[in-house]
């Protein structure tokens, strides 16, 4: 008992009457075996009685009364040995011994009380400082005690730096319960006890509880449903076992359910305070991890945020940049009218058929129609004397006339505008015919773009079907004649086939953007 605090010394000497009532009962019990007395009743209440002394005494670290109370404890257990192969004579002398054990512990405890002396540091505790390697020195009744004043706790500036739990136990037998919030107040924690799971489960609702240790044997609740239900309820909570049984099934079911820690008792001031300590570090490394995922969760909840935003803010300029795109270019296709009246219909109606072939030929209709509206735009350069001529054109203002594919190519080409970019090859090629008799470069069949063929059929259909200065539109049925008759001439015949046979939509254009 050297080395227990004055606060363990204290709880120690609460129980003396409780110490000492326990083992006249088990006086009472050994002399009903020698009088032959020794009924059931008393042999279970005898063992209850050992198995109290050997729990509170282990508690307290006093090892030879720990040894008898179970010796007592195991042969006085009902269905153990029978009463006639006790051997009364023993288990006197162990009741005997136990005794003493006690009353030898009470009164040196009342020696220490007297003026001069230390609760906690005796003769005996003198001899019992230990080597380099944590061993207590022999020669005294204590030797062979666990704790020893090695225990790194015993420094105030170490308990003060662990100090920052409040610690919850859990346990029905009062003695341990003591023991332990002595020992954990000792060490500057915040402890205190309570002596069921259901006293445990309104502290945990109501305090703000940092671990739970918690006996696993208590009549009701068991310590193991405790511990599962504040794993659930309260993951924030560490959570340490204790109990009697050194049993590793048990520990590894409590293990299984997320405890942090099974200790067994005796209760070991050192092995207690490790524990609590290493639970209660475990605790905070997973309350850090938990906060940093949070955290990075979070970050990564805005920087998604961040990102979408600022692809709907892309997305919305694009958006807006290709309905300024088509607003200006039917603005210039507009503004043509006043030079060329007519012209920006046929503009705009080109631009529509493109659209249809564009899209049963698998290319991007909404851009090959704003494309190819600018098809003529090279006409700018054309004097009006030769533009506007009602009559035919002679050689020289044919190839005056010849001109406007290079030169609307000159003036779409080289932007950073991908739809710019398809204006200027749909401006060059747009006049190129299939068998390569066109203009300006004389390609032939695949050579020239497929969006050149495309405004190849657009632009003559239109052409052929509208009035112009020099001659009335032809009607739809000779257009389509001639423009048969010129299948793989003019016009690439995929391409042709493919017109002719949207001719339901070309009509509907047609009626829609007509003259
Ligand atoms: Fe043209
Ligand atoms: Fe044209």
């Amino acid at each position: 008992m050297s080395e227990l605090s004055s606060g363990l010394s204290r709880i120690f000497r609460a129980h003396k009457d409780d110490f000492t009532q326990r083992v006249t009962m088990l006086e009472g019990a050994v002399e009903a075996i020698s009088a032959g007395k020794l009924d059931h009743k008393l042999r279970a209440s005898a063992e209850r009685d050992a198995h109290k002394l050997a729990g509170s005494l282990g508690t307290f670290g006093l090892q030879r009364g720990t040894e008898l109370a179970r010796e007592l404890e195991t042969t006085l257990a009902p269905g153990r040995p029978p009463v006639d192969a006790i051997d009364g004579l023993h288990l006197s002398k162990c009741v005997a011994a136990l005794r003493d054990e006690l009353d030898g512990e009470f009164a040196r405890l009342e020696s220490v009380d007297a003026p001069g002396t230390s609760a906690t540091l005796t003769p005996v505790d003198a001899r019992a400082v230990p080597s380099a390697n944590g061993e207590v020195g022999g020669g005294d009744v204590h030797e062979h005690r666990p704790v020893t004043r090695t225990d790194l706790f015993d420094m105030p500036a170490a308990a003060a730096a662990v100090a920052d739990g409040r610690v919850l136990v859990v346990d029905d037998d009062e003695t341990v319960r003591e023991v332990l919030v002595d020992m954990l107040a000792e060490a500057g924690y915040a402890a205190r006890g309570v002596g069921s799971a259901r006293e445990a489960r309104y502290a945990l609702e109501n305090d703000d509880i940092t671990l739970l240790l918690s006996d696993v044997s208590m009549p009701g609740e068991t310590g193991l449903d405790l511990i599962r239900f504040a794993l659930c309820e309260y993951p924030g909570t560490a959570t340490l076992l204790i109990s009697a049984l050194e049993d590793p099934g048990i520990a590894q079911v409590a293990m299984d359910f997320g405890a942090y820690g099974y200790l067994t008792k005796p209760v070991r001031r050192s092995a207690v305070l490790i524990g609590v300590m290493s639970a209660l570090r475990r605790r905070d490394v997973e309350a850090r991890e938990r906060t940093a995922r949070l955290n990075l969760e979070d970050n990564l909840r805005l920087r998604t945020s961040a990102l979408t935003e600022a692809l709907e803010r892309l997305e919305g300029a694009a958006a807006q940049g290709c309905v300024l795109q088509g607003e200006t270019i039917h603005r210039w296709a507009q503004s043509a009218e006043y030079r060329d009246p007519g012209i920006g219909r046929h503009l705009k109606r080109v631009g529509q058929y493109c659209a249809v072939l564009g899209q049963k030929l698998g290319l991007h209709a909404e851009s090959l129609q704003l494309a190819s509206v600018l098809h003529d735009v090279g006409k700018v350069a054309i004097p009006d004397s030769i533009l506007l001529k009602p009559g035919p054109l002679t050689t020289d203002e044919r190839l005056a006339i010849e001109t406007h594919p290079g030169v609307g190519y000159e003036m779409l080409h080289g932007s950073s505008s991908g739809l710019l970019d398809l204006a200027a090859v749909i401006a060059k090629t747009h006049h190129e015919k299939f068998d390569g008799s066109g203009y300006p470069s004389g390609l032939a069949g695949t050579d020239i773009p497929l969006e050149g063929r495309i405004a190849a059929v657009a632009d003559v259909f239109d052409a052929l079907t509208s009035d112009r200065g020099y001659r009335l539109a032809w009607s739809l049925e000779t257009t389509v004649a001639w423009m048969e008759r010129e299948s793989g001439q003019h016009f690439d015949p995929d391409v042709l086939a493919v017109f002719l046979g949207s001719m339901d939509e070309i009509r509907s254009v047609r009626s829609l953007l007509s003259q």
